[in-house]
């Protein structure tokens, strides 16, 4: 097993800033896999972020590639400059000294979020609004004329990284957070992130990242008992179908670069037309059963319906209203992945005497299958019963 990363190392000034893909705790070295597979060259995996370079003029499409292609990337950055800077004053001067015409007009909208880790400032959210301030004041017209923030699609979304006295300033590609597929309808309480779930997939051995997207699963069938809006097995049907994970988005353009000023129109096109093409339809059937989804709650069931139509997998996916115990793998050698509901939103009793079921179930209904479950770091995880053969540690957030 790779190593746990750690958070990486405070960079130097003048250490050039490089592409940088943040994910969940837990899935950095999926990514990693995948980030390879699209040519990313010279990992540095530390926690939740992955700093990458690649071969010189492939820059744009090795950015766009991520974020329309990493299942498990939830924002893609570019980075726009590295300053020196050990006060708030100094930190305005640097952003100040980017060319923001370059990324702005005075009718766009803006956002702005930074990180800030062992640094003069003390609040990620004055870091900021100095870092707006700069951008807004170097574009104000006479007239007063200046981008607003909006925090919800904005035109360009800077993300700063002050670490120390050093800070840098990226554009994010993705906009919104890349675990919005596009695919999600309805309301479930508590849907799993599509990140999480392709995430899951990977570490269960169901789905090999970086192997060509059209032949990467292991073909077992796929069985989810308490499907709540079904994320596991859409998204599993999503990746045997071949369908890059930016698909629904980038229909609607509605990917951060699609926005950017310099965006190569030519070359997202083109990006998108081969992932469309890779993709297969449905009429390519699958055996049947070979993604099953269940709930006890019709409304679950109703999201998960709406959800699997909206990729486009609803003819791929068999979802049906029941009690788990009375779902069964469609063969022996599937996989039965689950998020079973958890502690913080049920009590504890209950929740291990639904877990000791659950085991009791899978002893009973399902040989000669395997089983992923997402369980919570909860006291009422010990009641499950079964050996595991793999523990591993995942952050949702
Ligand atoms: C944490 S949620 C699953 C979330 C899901 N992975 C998603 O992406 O939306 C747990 C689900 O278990 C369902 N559930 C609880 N008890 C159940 C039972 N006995 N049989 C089937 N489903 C059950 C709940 O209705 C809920 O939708």
């Amino acid at each position: 097993m790779p190593p746990v990363p750690r958070p990486l190392a405070a960079p130097a000034a003048d250490e050039p800033p490089r592409l940088t893909a943040r994910t969940l705790e837990g899935l950095e070295w999926v990514l990693a896999r995948e980030l390879e597979a699209i040519g990313a060259r010279d990992l540095r995996v530390g926690r939740r972020t992955i700093e990458f370079s690649c071969a010189a003029g492939l820059e744009r499409e090795t950015l766009y590639r991520a974020v329309l292609e990493c299942r498990t990337a939830i924002r893609v950055l570019e980075p726009l400059g590295r300053f020196q800077a050990d006060a708030p004053d100094r930190l305005y001067a640097a952003m100040q000294a980017v060319d923001w015409t370059e990324q702005l007009t005075t009718s766009d909208t803006l956002r702005v979020d930074a990180a800030i880790h062992d640094t003069f400032l003390t609040h990620s959210l004055y870091a900021a609004q100095v870092v707006k301030d700069a951008v807004v004041d170097q574009l104000r017209t006479p007239s007063g004329r200046r981008p607003d923030v909006r925090l919800r699609g904005a035109t360009l979304r800077l993300a700063l990284h002050l670490v120390g006295n050093v800070a840098t300033i990226f554009r994010d590609a993705a906009g919104r957070s890349l675990h919005q597929r596009g695919w999600r309808m309805g309301e479930v309480e508590a849907p799993l992130s599509e990140v999480l779930a392709a995430g899951i997939l990977a570490i269960a051995g169901w789905w090999r990242p970086g192997d060509d997207p059209t032949a990467c699963t292991s073909g077992e069938p796929l069985l989810d008992p308490l499907c709540g809006s079904g994320t596991l097995v859409i998204e599993g049907a999503t990746i045997a179908a071949g369908m890059a994970p930016g698909l629904w988005r980038a229909r609607r353009k509605a990917h951060g670069f699609f926005r950017f000023r310099d965006c190569d129109r030519g070359l997202a096109t083109r990006l998108v037309e081969a992932l469309e093409a890779r993709a297969r339809p449905p009429q390519g059937d699958p055996p049947s059963g070979a993604f099953q989804a269940s709930d006890l709650d019709p409304r679950a069931v109703e999201a998960a319906r709406a959800c699997a139509a909206a990729a486009g997998v609803a003819a791929r996916v068999a979802i049906e209203q029941r009690h788990f115990e009375d779902a069964r793998p469609s063969a022996p050698g599937s996989l039965v992945v689950t998020n079973p509901p958890y502690g913080e939103r049920l009590p504890v009793a209950r929740a291990g005497a639904l877990l000791r079921r659950l085991g009791d179930w899978l002893v009973q209904r399902c040989g000669g299958s395997r089983a992923a479950i997402l369980a919570a770091d909860s006291p009422a995880t010990k009641h499950f019963g079964l050996r595991t053969s793999r523990r591993v540690h995942l952050m949702n957030g």
